[in-house]
């Protein structure tokens, strides 16, 4: 109902009288009032002027889910949405979420992250309105050795939604970091529930600095907002963001990986240079000349030698 009540009041240009929502939703005034007085608890700046009506004068700056499904162009992927103000970390709703059978396309999403995490034991700088912090459950029929690949699909999904919806042009460093001019903007991390030879689901995570202020990010970091000069409309943002998931998924599904990794290296910030892997404190020097099927990094040594690597942290070097 609070959903009919705000797309009545987006849809009407000056004022629209509870007398005439009461008849076209068929509850009373008071039903109305109570509404109306919700919606505004959620930060929806709604005037009341006798004689005229409610007139709807902001939305706030949240990603609800009711703001989200408004346009939303997706099957399934965010159609279900939990939304919270303050989480430890999506990625704990998420797998508990996973556990207890949540549907494939999921989307477990909060305003802010008291304990967000990275790959590698690090932590997520997740100030409260300020970034993107979803986690996606998904439930591929891959082995769990495949499921790199989805990682590197979301990372590529994320570089054409920003592409589309901010007009921002990123590239992404092996494996999962989405930066702008080699400062990290975003980060992809991929938590799997499985056994040896079965997939049960996938979360992936996805964390991006959106409108942070160059004080609330970490060195080598930067944000949309930084980089575009103005602030970035993180609802727009998120709902690409899940249309692009949901068509690199399907082309996945349908043509398997090469689709995908031939866009990945249209993006990469990777291949083509002297690059040093740290992988578990091992080093590997060398050239990063592609990625395997399966995500992996190959690294041409300088003895000839050609290695791939699986995971670790990349950083170029002369
Ligand atoms: C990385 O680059 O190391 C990956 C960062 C992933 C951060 C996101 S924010 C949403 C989700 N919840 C988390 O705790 N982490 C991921």
């Amino acid at each position: 109902m609070r959903d009919k009540i705000l797309e009545y009041l987006k849809k009407t240009d000056s004022h629209i009288s509870g007398e005439e929502l009461s008849q076209r939703l068929k509850i009373s005034r008071a039903g109305i009032w109570k509404h109306i007085q919700e919606l505004r608890e959620s930060g929806y700046e709604i005037v009341a002027v006798p004689h005229l009506g409610y007139r709807l004068f902001s939305i706030p700056d949240k990603l609800l889910p009711q703001e989200i499904a408004c346009g939303l162009k997706t099957k399934s992927f965010g159609c279900k949405i939990r939304y919270y103000e303050m989480v430890s970390s999506t990625m704990d709703i998420a797998m508990q979420a996973g556990l207890e059978g949540a549907l494939e396309g999921e989307l477990i999403l909060a305003e802010g992250q008291s304990r967000g995490r990275g790959r590698l034991g690090r932590s997520w700088n997740s100030p409260k309105y300020k970034g993107i912090y979803m986690s996606l459950i998904l439930r591929p029929k891959l082995l769990p050795q495949e499921t790199p690949c989805l990682t590197l699909l979301s990372a590529v999904s994320v570089c054409e939604a920003i592409k589309e919806d901010v007009g921002l042009d990123t590239n992404i460093k092996w494996p999962n970091d989405i930066v702008i001019h080699e400062k990290k903007v975003g980060g992809i991390l991929t938590e799997l529930n499985a056994e040896m030879d079965i997939v049960h689901f996938v979360v992936i995570g996805i964390g991006i600095n959106v409108n942070n202020d160059k004080s609330q990010l970490p060195l080598h970091a930067t944000s949309l907002k930084e980089e575009k000069k103005e602030v970035v409309n993180r609802v727009t943002l998120l709902r690409k963001i899940l249309e692009k998931l949901e068509i690199n998924y399907d082309i996945f599904k349908k043509h398997g990986f090469h689709p995908i990794t031939e866009k990945w290296r249209s993006f990469s910030t990777t291949l083509g240079s002297r690059i040093k892997v740290t992988c578990q404190k091992e080093h590997i020097e060398g050239e990063a000349i592609d990625i395997d099927i399966d995500g992996g990094l190959i690294i041409r040594k300088d003895s000839g030698f050609i290695e791939k690597v699986m995971a670790g942290d990349v950083v170029k070097v002369r």
